[in-house]
């Protein structure tokens, strides 16, 4: 089997909110690649040993170049270095170029003319121009602007508004572009990316689905050895990812604890265990707890109490599963990629703020299991594709996300078990609508909401005075911003009437038109 981590790509990280789509992109190229922030240690640089560095935009004026420069390792190193947008200012002011204030900032397209046949450029382009020349579609966003070419460079791209919008050293391979080409807006992005790592580091493009996922398993054998794994599997794509690969890597030694608790969508608990247990044969403990959750839930209707004592008493019930299961000795946990930065940048306080999806991060540390992260190092769509290789059914790898405390938080105010079950209904009927029309997986997320006031409405045999129901699709790429979803009038008609048809609890259906910010995802 091939090292798929034996050559990588380094991404020092400016601040810009693109930084992860940079390695994202990287990935795609098939190549392995880490963050690391910008003012890391030189010695970690070096020892992580990569065929190749990117500089990341960032918000920070260059003209503050001084406040975030560029360590000397990144040149010392001699690997190929790629600088965008801050990344190419900062570079230019490394090699003692002036950077200015632009009289006007330019923000958003751009056409951007190819010049000096660079390795980098050559052969990319979306068009020409009268004269022959390579022309880029690209989305800029920068405020600076590079005044000359550093010496010893070449110019290899301009725009009407930045002269300098590229430079390279082809002799030592450093190259700068002042667009951004981590964005989908710049259509050659992808080309430009895999151009760098490719032909220009020379990177193997190993990092497949395949051979990730024959990684993730063969680093968990070599981490656990002969010893069992406890995994808290929730049915979302994380947990059922790293069940999948715990059990090709350790088989009978891996045990589930799948706790139903009752605020689960329509036959979500089932469809874990036709997946899990009946299909793949995986040790699934389902463990029945809507009751308890019910009881613990009356009579609060406090979101903030609601997600505490959810999350309580989940890890009460998993803690009292794991006492009786013998010889465990690890804690398997859905960590991802984004989880991991997060963390250190909240470390070094420089990072910007991703939401993590933990589903058990609030374990207590006195359970003395020690824990195996397999996704550490993979991005939702990486995690998605290894589900898939390993043969995780459809329904459950693009799944939208859902959170940890269910429909508790889904329900306004007090949960209760009929409210529970209208919900799920509801819920159903609107996701069955969005995969018959093909808008499931245009949306990022979708769900109903069960809104206790009651409205009167009049149905074929007379008055109905019942409940309300929400539906709630957005449009997000990090879930940290989102767009309300505008699905057709007709399809939402559709979903209203069915749900007022079919669920007698049901008078009133509306679509929520908030965004993110101000309004949240999740109502609670
Ligand atoms: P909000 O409501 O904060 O949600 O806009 C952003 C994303 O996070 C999900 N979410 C959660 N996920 N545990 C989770 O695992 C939680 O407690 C939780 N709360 C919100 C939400 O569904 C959306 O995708």
């Amino acid at each position: 089997m091939s090292d798929i981590h034996q050559h990588k790509i380094l991404i020092l990280d400016f601040g810009s909110q693109f930084t992860q789509l940079i390695a994202r992109r990287v990935r795609e190229a098939g190549v392995y690649c880490e963050i690391y922030a910008c003012d890391v240690d030189a010695q970690r640089i070096s020892e992580f040993a990569p065929r190749g560095i990117i500089l990341s935009g960032g918000p920070e004026s260059v003209t503050a170049a001084t406040r975030y420069p560029i360590a000397d390792i990144v040149f010392e190193l001699k690997v190929p270095v790629l600088g965008v947008c801050y990344g190419m200012q900062a570079m230019a002011s490394y090699f003692g170029a002036e950077v200015v204030n632009a009289d006007h900032s330019e923000f958003g397209y751009a056409t951007v003319r190819a010049r000096g046949h660079s390795v980098l450029l050559r052969d990319i382009q979306d068009r020409a121009n009268d004269e022959g020349h390579g022309l880029l579609d690209v989305w800029m966003s920068h405020g600076d602007r590079v005044e000359s070419v550093p010496e010893g460079f070449k110019l290899i791209a301009s725009t009407d508004n930045a002269p300098v919008a590229g430079f390279a050293d082809e002799a030592r391979k450093l190259y700068a572009l002042q667009f951004h080409i981590e964005v989908t807006h710049t259509r050659q992005g992808a080309a430009i990316i895999n151009r760098f790592v490719g032909e220009i580091c020379e990177c193997n493009t190993d990092w497949r689905p395949a051979g990730i996922a024959e990684n993730c398993i063969s680093q968990v054998r070599e981490q656990v050895g002969t010893d069992s794994v406890l995994l808290a599997l929730s049915g979302g794509v994380d947990s059922s990812v790293v069940a999948a690969i715990l059990h090709r890597a350790i088989g009978e030694k891996l045990t589930c604890v799948f706790v139903d608790t009752g605020l689960l969508r329509h036959a979500e608990g089932d469809q874990v265990m036709a997946t899990f247990a009946e299909s793949l044969g995986v040790n699934v403990i389902r463990v029945d707890a809507e009751d308890e959750f019910l009881q613990a839930l009356a009579g609060e209707s406090d979101p903030e109490q609601k997600r505490k004592v959810i999350g309580g008493l989940f890890i009460k019930i998993f803690e009292r599963e794991a006492r009786q299961l013998d010889g465990v000795r690890w804690l398997a946990q859905g960590t991802i990629y984004p989880d991991v930065i997060e963390s250190a940048g909240s470390a070094t306080g420089k990072a910007h703020v991703i939401k993590s999806h933990h589903n058990v991060g609030g374990l207590p540390a006195d359970m003395q299991l020690k824990l195996v992260e397999p996704l550490r190092e993979l991005f939702k769509d990486e995690v998605r594709a290894v589900g898939r290789e390993l043969g995780l059914p459809a329904t459950m790898i693009d799944r939208h996300p859902f959170p940890g405390p269910g429909l508790g938080v889904r329900i306004l105010g007090e949960v209760t078990k009929p409210f529970a079950q209208t919900l799920r209904a509801a819920d159903q009927i609107f996701i069955e609508e969005l995969r018959r029309h093909d808008l499931y997986q245009k949306v990022s997320q979708a769900f109903a909401v069960f809104l206790p006031v009651k409205s009167v409405g009049v149905t074929g045999d007379g008055r109905r005075y019942a409940h309300v129901i929400s539906l709630r699709a957005v449009e997000t790429t990090d879930f940290m911003t989102a767009n309300w979803a505008h699905l057709p009038y007709d399809f939402l008609d559709l979903v209203s009437r069915r749900i007022i048809n079919e669920i007698e609890e049901v008078s009133r259906v509306v679509y929520d038109i908030s965004g993110k910010p101000p309004a949240t995802i999740e109502w609670e």
